[in-house]
C-alpha cells in the first residue's frame, strides 16, 4: 500500500514531552519481569527523551550482598540483550544518562524498616528535591505481596501526596485469582490509595495495535455506522501461541488458560471491540465505556457453561517448529494434572448493540501458530442478485485487526473472477503497520510507564473493569472446578480442541483457521 503520511510526522512517542521530576521505586529490581521488560521500556524511553531529567530508580531487592554497581552491570547486560536480541543498536549515552539515576536498596519487603529507609533514600534522591517530585511505586513482585507491600507503603507516609508530590502505584497481574480475591485485593488497596494513585497494568494495553482498535473504530466514519447487530454476524477474538508454558509449570498449574488470559486480556479485546463511543479520551470517560460493555455480558449460569466453554489440555506434538512434550510431562506439572492449556466460549453481550451477536473467544499455549486477532464476520449479502449464475454463496465479510504478529487490519471481500462467468472469489485488502510506519522496536512497556508518571490512567484497570471481568469468568471457573465441563485434550501445533467447532455449530461457519 502507498504511503500517505511521513511516518516521522505520525510517531506520538517523538512528539510528546518528558515526564515530570519523578522517582521510580521498582520492588522486585533482580526479578524476571524487571530484567525482560522494564529495563528495556526505561532505556527506550530515555533514547526517545521521555524520561526527565531530574529522574531517580531505586531499586529495591533482598540480595544483601547486592550493591548498586551490581545492580546498575546486571540492567546494562539485560539492556544490551534486549538491544541484540531486537538487533536495534545500542545508545550507550541514553543507557549512561539511566543508569547514573540507577541505585540499590537491599530490604525484605515485609519489614518496616526498609519503608523507613526506602522514605530516606527517596528524600536524599534527586539532590534532595525527592520528596518535592513524584513517586512511581512499581510492584514488580508476585501477587501475594501486592497488599501487604501496600499497606506498608501507606503505613511509612509513601503513599501521602501533596501538591506536586504525586504518589501511584502500578500494580502487575495477576490481579487475583478469583473475584472474591480481586474484590479483597482492591478493598485493601482502596482502604490506604486513592483510586487516581492505582494502576493495575495489563501489558496488552501497552500494545500499539490494542490502543488502535479504538483510534480505528472512533476516528474513522466508516465502520462505526455498521458496527452493531444489524450488520455484524459475530465476532471471534483469538490469542493463540505456540509456546508451551515453558518454565512456568509451577506458576500454571493453579492458574490455567482461563485465569492466565481470559478476565484480563482477552476482555480487554472484547471490551474494545464492543464498547461504545466515549465522550473523550479522558482516562473515565474510556474506562467508564468500557465497563459498561463488560458489565452487559451475559455471565454464563452454572448449567449452560457445559455448553458453552470448552478446557482443554495440549498432549505431545511439534508446535513452532519444536517438539513439546506433553503439558503434563513440563516441569512443574503434576502427571495427572487437569490444568486447561485451552479455553474457548461463546459470550453474548445484553445491550442494544450487540443483542444477538455472539461473541467467541478461544486461547491457548503450544498451538499451530501464533495469532492474536480480532476478526468481525458481517452478515452475508442476500443472495437474489444472483440467481441462476454460478455463485453458490455470497463470500463472507470479515474485517480482521491483527493485534500480533504482522500487526495490521485486512478487510476480506468477495470480488468477481475475471472471465465470461460471474464468479466470486474472496480477495483481501491489506494495511501492514510495518509498511505505514517506522514502527519502534519496543515492549509495550513504555506507553504505560510513561503514562503513569504523566498521570494518564487511560490505559490501566480500574477497580470496577477488574471485578466485571471475574464476574464473568468466575461461573466458567465454578464449573470448571466442578468438572461440569469435560477436559478435551489436543495434539501441541494443533489449531485446538475438536470440541471447541461445536461452539461454532450454528454460525454456519468455524473458527478461523489458524494452522
Ligand atoms: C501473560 C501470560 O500475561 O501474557 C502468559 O501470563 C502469556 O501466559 C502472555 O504468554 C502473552 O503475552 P504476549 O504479549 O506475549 O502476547
Amino acid at each position: 500500500m502507498r504511503t500517505i503520511a511521513d511516518p516521522q510526522t505520525v510517531h506520538r512517542r517523538t512528539q510528546a514531552p518528558p515526564a515530570p521530576p519523578c522517582t521510580l521505586v521498582v520492588f522486585g529490581v533482580t526479578g524476571d519481569l524487571a530484567h525482560r521488560l522494564l529495563t528495556p521500556a526505561l532505556y527506550n524511553l530515555s533514547r526517545w527523551n521521555l524520561l526527565p531529567d531530574d529522574f531517580a530508580l531505586i531499586g529495591v531487592g533482598r540480595n544483601e550482598e547486592g550493591t548498586t554497581q551490581a545492580l546498575r552491570d546486571d540492567l546494562t547486560a539485560a539492556a544490551r540483550a534486549h538491544a541484540a536480541q531486537k538487533d536495534d543498536g545500542f545508545d550507550e549515552g541514553a543507557w549512561q544518562r539511566l543508569a547514573g539515576a540507577v541505585s540499590y536498596l537491599v530490604g525484605d519487603l515485609e519489614d518496616d524498616a526498609t519503608y523507613a529507609r526506602l522514605a530516606e533514600r527517596i528524600e536524599q534522591g534527586r539532590g534532595g528535591r525527592g520528596a518535592h517530585g513524584g513517586v512511581l511505586f512499581y510492584l514488580a513482585v508476585g501477587a501475594g505481596l501486592f497488599g501487604p507491600v501496600i499497606r506498608r507503603l501507606a503505613a511509612a507516609g509513601l503513599a501521602r501526596e501533596e501538591g506536586d508530590a504525586w504518589r501511584r502505584v502500578i500494580v502487575e497481574k495477576p490481579f487475583g485469582h478469583d473475584l472474591a480475591s480481586a474484590r479483597a485485593l482492591n478493598r485493601t488497596i482502596l482502604e490506604v490509595l486513592d483510586e487516581a494513585q492505582v494502576y493495575r497494568i495489563d501489558h496488552f494495553l501497552g500494545k500499539e495495535t490494542v490502543q488502535n482498535i479504538m483510534a480505528f473504530r472512533f476516528g474513522n466514519g466508516f465502520f462505526e455506522p455498521i458496527w452493531n447487530r444489524d450488520h455484524i454476524d459475530h465476532v471471534q477474538i483469538t490469542v493463540a501461541e505456540t509456546v508451551g508454558v515453558e518454565k512456568r509449570g509451577r506458576f500454571y498449574e493453579p492458574t490455567g488458560a482461563l485465569r492466565d488470559m481470559v478476565p484480563n486480556h482477552l476482555f480487554q479485546l472484547l471490551a474494545l471491540t464492543a464498547m461504545e463511543p466515549p465522550t473523550s479520551f479522558a482516562a473515565d470517560a474510556v474506562r467508564g465505556r468500557k465497563q459498561d460493555a463488560l458489565a452487559a455480558v451475559r455471565p454464563l449460569s452454572g448449567e449452560d457453561v457445559a455448553e458453552n466453554a470448552v478446557r482443554a489440555q495440549y498432549r505431545a506434538g511439534m508446535a513452532g517448529g519444536r517438539a513439546l512434550p506433553a503439558y503434563r510431562g513440563e516441569p512443574g506439572v503434576a502427571p495427572d494434572s487437569s490444568t486447561e492449556t485451552y479455553v474457548a466460549m461463546r459470550l453474548t453481550i445484553d445491550n442494544w448493540r450487540w443483542a444477538g451477536v455472539p461473541f467467541f473467544l478461544r486461547t491457548g499455549k503450544a498451538l499451530a501458530r501464533r495469532d492474536t486477532e480480532i476478526a468481525i464476520r458481517f452478515k452475508q449479502a442476500p443472495l437474489a442478485l444472483f440467481r441462476g449464475t454460478g455463485v453458490q454463496h455470497c463470500q463472507p465479510n470479515w474485517l480482521v485487526l491483527q493485534i500480533q504478529p504482522d500487526e495490521g487490519i485486512s478487510l476480506q471481500f468477495g470480488a468477481k473472477v475475471p472471465g465470461p462467468n460471474i464468479e466470486l472469489a474472496p480477495v483481501e485488502m491489506r494495511f501492514s503497520y510495518a509498511d505505514y510506519f517506522n514502527v519502534k522496536a519496543s515492549t509495550g512497556y513504555e506507553t504505560l510507564i510513561y503514562d503513569a508518571m504523566i498521570g494518564d490512567a487511560t490505559l490501566y484497570q480500574r477497580a470496577d473493569t477488574i471485578e466485571a471481568g471475574w464476574e464473568v469468568v468466575q461461573p466458567i471457573l465454578d464449573a470448571f472446578a466442578a468438572e461440569a465441563v469435560p477436559l478435551a485434550t489436543y495434539p501441541a501445533g494443533s489449531a485446538g480442541p475438536a470440541e471447541a467447532d461445536a461452539l461454532l455449530a450454528d454460525q454456519g461457519c468455524g473458527w478461523r483457521p489458524l494452522a
